[in-house]
C-alpha cells in the first residue's frame, strides 16, 4: 500500500466523556468490532474509580494499565482505527486536554439521563477552541431519560454547538423499540424485549410508508414520522465540509452496554472521520504526505517498574515515516537521537515496530531526553505549538523532607514536571518552589513518586492561591509594568519555561490588579503569543 493510502486509511480520535456517561463501554464495544479483543470486560480496568481517590496504590497499578490502553488501535473495514485514551477522572484533565493536540476528531459521549455534565463542557470547549470534528454519541438510551429534542437543545445551549442528528430514537427507556437510522436511511429494532440484540436492520427510506406501522406500531410509527419532521424543520441538513471545518455536529443515539447503535456510529465516524491532517509549526504548516518525518510528544509515562526509570514518550506523526533505527532531530536539544525499539500499540498490547505513518502513535523509550512538546524531525526546525498549560486550581509549598537527598528531588520534581503531572512555579522573591495541580490527588502522586522512583523525600505546605495568569508586559519598559512588577513582587513567579507568572490569592486582587494595572495582561493559559 503506498504512502497516501497509509495515511487516508487512518483515523485518529478521542473519546470524550464526563465520567460514567459510558466512555469506557463504547470504547470496548468498538474494539469488539474491530476483532480487537475477544470478549466485553477487556478495557474496563482502564480508568480510576472514584473509590480510588486517596489510594495510590491503586493509581499506581491503574498507571500501569493506562499505558496498555492509552493507545488502542485496531482496523475496522480496512481502515486503521487509532483511540487514543483520555482519562476521564477530573484531576488528571491536563493529560486529556494534551491528549486532544494529538488526535484528529473526536466522539463526545453524553449521558441521557445526565445531558450535558461539567466535564463535557470543558472539554468539549478545548475541542471548539481547536476546531476538531466532534461526533456526539447520546448513550443509554435503554434507560428512562432526557426527551430527545431537549438534550439536542442542551447541546447547543450548554456546548455552543450546531448539531444535526444522524439517527433518532424510537421510543426510550421502558418504551424503546429501536433506532431509526437517518444517514443510513434504516431502521434498527431491539429483538424481542431484551434490548440486548438488534434483531433485523430493515432499509427504509421512505418514512411515509404504510410498512412502518407493522414494523414499530401505529403510536410509535406516528411519533417516528412526527419528530423526523420536526428534525429536517429545524436542523440543517448534515453537510460533511461544516463537520470537518468543526462548524456542525452530527449526532448519534444508542446503548453503548447493549451494543445498540454503536455499528451505525462507527460505520458513519470511518467514512467521514479526517484522516491526518495538516499541523501548523511555529515556522510553517506541515502536510501529513510530506516525506520527511515529524512528530511531536504529547504525553509521557513514567515506567511502572521503580527499578527501571526510563519512560514512555508518546509521540505523534504529523508527516512522513517513523523508522526504527534511523536518527532524527531533536529539535529542542538540537540532537540526534535513534530509537531501537519504538513501540506501537495494537488493541492493549504494545509491540517493537519498523515503521509507523502519519497519524500513528509510537512509544519511544526515554531516560529524560523529552518533555511535553518536543518535536522530532529529519533535520528542519519544527517546533509544533498547541500544549498550552492552564491554570492549577490547587498550589502547595514543596519542601525537601530529606536534606541528605537535595539533588535526587530536584531531578525528580524535575522529571515530573516534564512529563506534565503538575506545574512548577519558583518564586521570585526567595526562591521557593511552588507545585499547582489541577486535582489534590495529583500531591499524594507527586510525594509517592518521589519517594519510589527517585528515593527522595517531600512534604507540603499550604499556599493559597486562587488563579495562576501569565503576565504579558505588552511593553518591558513601561512604567506601570515594572510598578506591577514591584507592588505584586510577592505573588510573582517564573514557572519552569522560565514566563513571569502572577499568583493571584483571590479573585478579588485578581480584579483590582487588572484595574490598577490595565497595560499588563495576565492569560489564564501559558500560550498567548
Ligand atoms: P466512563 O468510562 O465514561 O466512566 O463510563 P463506563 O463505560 O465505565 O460506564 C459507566 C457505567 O454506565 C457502567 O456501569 C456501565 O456499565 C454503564 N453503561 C455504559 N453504557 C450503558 C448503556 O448504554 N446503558 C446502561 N444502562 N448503562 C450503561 P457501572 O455499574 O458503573 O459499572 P460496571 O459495574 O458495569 O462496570
Amino acid at each position: 500500500m503506498g504512502f497516501r493510502d497509509q495515511i487516508e486509511r487512518r483515523r485518529t480520535f478521542g473519546i470524550i466523556s464526563h465520567p460514567d456517561a459510558g466512555k469506557t463501554t463504547l470504547t470496548e464495544k468498538l474494539l469488539l468490532f474491530g476483532g480487537a479483543i475477544q470478549e466485553a470486560g477487556a478495557v474496563k480496568n482502564n480508568k480510576i474509580k472514584k473509590t480510588a481517590t486517596s489510594d495510590f496504590m491503586e493509581i499506581e497499578r491503574q498507571r500501569g494499565i493506562s499505558v496498555a490502553t492509552s493507545v488502542l488501535a485496531f482496523i475496522y473495514r480496512n481502515k486503521k482505527i487509532n483511540i487514543l485514551d483520555t482519562p476521564g477522572h477530573k484531576d488528571f484533565a491536563e493529560d486529556t486536554f494534551r491528549t486532544l493536540t494529538a488526535v484528529d476528531s473526536v466522539i463526545v459521549v453524553v449521558d441521557v439521563a445526565k445531558g450535558v455534565e461539567e466535564q463535557t463542557v470543558k472539554l468539549v470547549e478545548v475541542c471548539r477552541m481547536r476546531n476538531i470534528p466532534m461526533i456526539v454519541f447520546i448513550n443509554k438510551l435503554d434507560r428512562e431519560g432526557k426527551d430527545a429534542f431537549d438534550l439536542l437543545d442542551e447541546l447547543e445551549q450548554k456546548l455552543g454547538l450546531s448539531v444535526t442528528p444522524l439517527s433518532f430514537p424510537i421510543g426510550m427507556g421502558y418504551d424503546f423499540k429501536g433506532i431509526y437510522n437517518i444517514y443510513e436511511k434504516n431502521i434498527n429494532l431491539f429483538s424481542g424485549d431484551s434490548k440486548k440484540n438488534i434483531e433485523d436492520t430493515i432499509a427504509f427510506d421512505d418514512i411515509e410508508n404504510p410498512e412502518l406501522e407493522t414494523i414499530i406500531g401505529e403510536v410509535a410509527a406516528q411519533n417516528l414520522r412526527d419528530n423526523l419532521e420536526l428534525v429536517h424543520g429545524v436542523y440543517s441538513e448534515f453537510d460533511k465540509d461544516s463537520y470537518l471545518k468543526g462548524q456542525q455536529q452530527p449526532v448519534f443515539f444508542g446503548s453503548a452496554l447493549n451494543n445498540f447503535g454503536v455499528r451505525e456510529l462507527l460505520d458513519c465516524f470511518i467514512e467521514i472521520a479526517p484522516s491526518p491532517r495538516a499541523k501548523m509549526a511555529e515556522e510553517r504548516l506541515v502536510q501529513p504526505d510530506e516525506k520527511e518525518l515529524s512528530g511531536f510528544v504529547f504525553k509521557i509515562h513514567a515506567n511502572m517498574d521503580p527499578k527501571h526509570r526510563d519512560r514512555l514518550a508518546f509521540v505523534k506523526i504529523v508527516s512522513g515515516t517513523f523508522e526504527r533505527n534511523k536518527p532524527y532531530l531533536h529539535v529542542r536539544l538540537g540532537k540526534k537521537l535513534k530509537f531501537s525499539s519504538p513501540n506501537a500499540f495494537f488493541a492493549e498490547k504494545k509491540e517493537i515496530v519498523d515503521i509507523s505513518y502519519p497519524g500513528d502513535i509510537v512509544g519511544l523509550h526515554d531516560t529524560g531526553n523529552f518533555k511535553i512538546g518536543d518535536t522530532l524531525t529529519e533535520g528542519e526546525k519544527l517546533n509544533y505549538k498547541g500544549i498550552p498549560s492552564f491554570s492549577p486550581e490547587h498550589f502547595r509549598y514543596i519542601n525537601n523532607a530529606d536534606p541528605m537527598k537535595s539533588k535526587q528531588l530536584s531531578k525528580g520534581i524535575d522529571q515530573l514536571m516534564d512529563e506534565g503531572v503538575a506545574q512548577l512555579f519558583t518564586l521570585e522573591m526567595n526562591g521557593r518552589k511552588v507545585i499547582g495541580t489541577v486535582g489534590a490527588l495529583q500531591f499524594e502522586v507527586i510525594q509517592y513518586r518521589l519517594e519510589h522512583e527517585y528515593g527522595a523525600k517531600c512534604s507540603y505546605e499550604n499556599f493559597p492561591v486562587f488563579k495562576a495568569c501569565w503576565v504579558d508586559p505588552q511593553d518591558e519598559k513601561n512604567e506601570e509594568y515594572n510598578e506591577f512588577k514591584r507592588v505584586k513582587q510577592k505573588f510573582l513567579a517564573k514557572d519552569k519555561q522560565g514566563q513571569l507568572v502572577f499568583l493571584a490569592d483571590s479573585q478579588f486582587s485578581l480584579q483590582m490588579t487588572q484595574q490598577k494595572y490595565p497595560s499588563v495582561i495576565l492569560h489564564f493559559t501559558s500560550e498567548f503569543k
